[in-house]
């Protein structure tokens, strides 16, 4: 791996998904039938590994639920540094964020804007009606508002483009701010999550359904 990417070391190596693979029979796309129960204690303690071998500065988890982190909590010798969730205006995760702001763990916001295009994505976050109003009332465009939001969360807020101009726009946003009222109008915004993680239930499977996969937290 190192040398594919051409490092030393790591600053920050996640589980992607709480979900494991038959070993030996990873392909991709894989098949519903090869995936299996993560076995969090074991998996953990091998991330940890990794710390103490210098193979990576930090670890971490990503698409946890409060109730998953619980577990990893309850034997790491070295706490999760991060969870990488997908978190926009539409997908605040509330409840997800003031929990691992009690146990230290930082929130990283994947799909800020909603992936608007991508397989796992929506178009509800920027073409929400709240959000256009804020944007066209102060001058910044949709995807400013919704990044300077989740920066006003205190999470770190990983948004993706090719587009030049986009990358610029993008990070257009430390200069200005939300008004209380703004963030009241964005509180108050219907939650729908994007990615509700279909590819990893199956009759046969750890989750049989949604609600099992992100333990209710949907
Ligand atoms: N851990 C996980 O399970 C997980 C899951 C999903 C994503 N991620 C990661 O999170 C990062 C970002 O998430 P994402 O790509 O899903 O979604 P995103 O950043 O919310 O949306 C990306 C889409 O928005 C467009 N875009 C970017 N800036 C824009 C702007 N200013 N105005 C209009 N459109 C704009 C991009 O198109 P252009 O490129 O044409 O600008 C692209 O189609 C990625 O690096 C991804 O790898 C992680």
């Amino acid at each position: 791996m190192f040398r594919n990417l051409k490092l030393e070391y790591l600053d920050l190596y996640l589980i992607h998904l709480p979900v494991s693979m038959k070993p030996d029979e990873f392909t991709f796309p894989f098949a519903k039938e090869d995936i299996i129960a993560m076995d969090f204690k074991s998996v953990w303690e091998a991330m940890e590994e990794c710390v103490e071998l210098g193979l990576t500065k930090a670890i971490g988890v990503s698409n946890f639920s409060c109730k998953k982190l619980e577990i990893i909590l309850s034997t790491a010798k070295i706490p999760p540094a991060v969870n990488q969730v997908e978190m926009n205006p539409v997908w605040q995760q509330k409840k997800l964020r003031n929990f691992c702001d009690e146990k230290g763990i930082i929130v990283a916001a994947y799909s800020p804007l909603g992936a608007n295009g991508a397989l796992w994505g929506t178009n509800r976050v920027m073409e929400c009606n709240v959000i256009k109003d804020i944007a066209c009332a102060k001058g910044k465009s949709i995807a400013q508002i919704c990044l300077r939001w989740a920066y006003e969360q205190g999470v770190v807020v990983i948004v993706k483009s090719f587009n030049k101009e986009r990358m610029k726009e993008n990070l257009d946003i430390f200069d200005w701010q939300l008004t209380s009222e703004e963030l009241h109008q964005i509180n108050q915004i219907p939650q729908q999550k994007a990615f509700p993680a279909l590819e990893f239930i199956h009759s046969e499977g750890p989750y049989t359904t949604v609600d099992e996969f992100w333990d209710g937290e949907i």
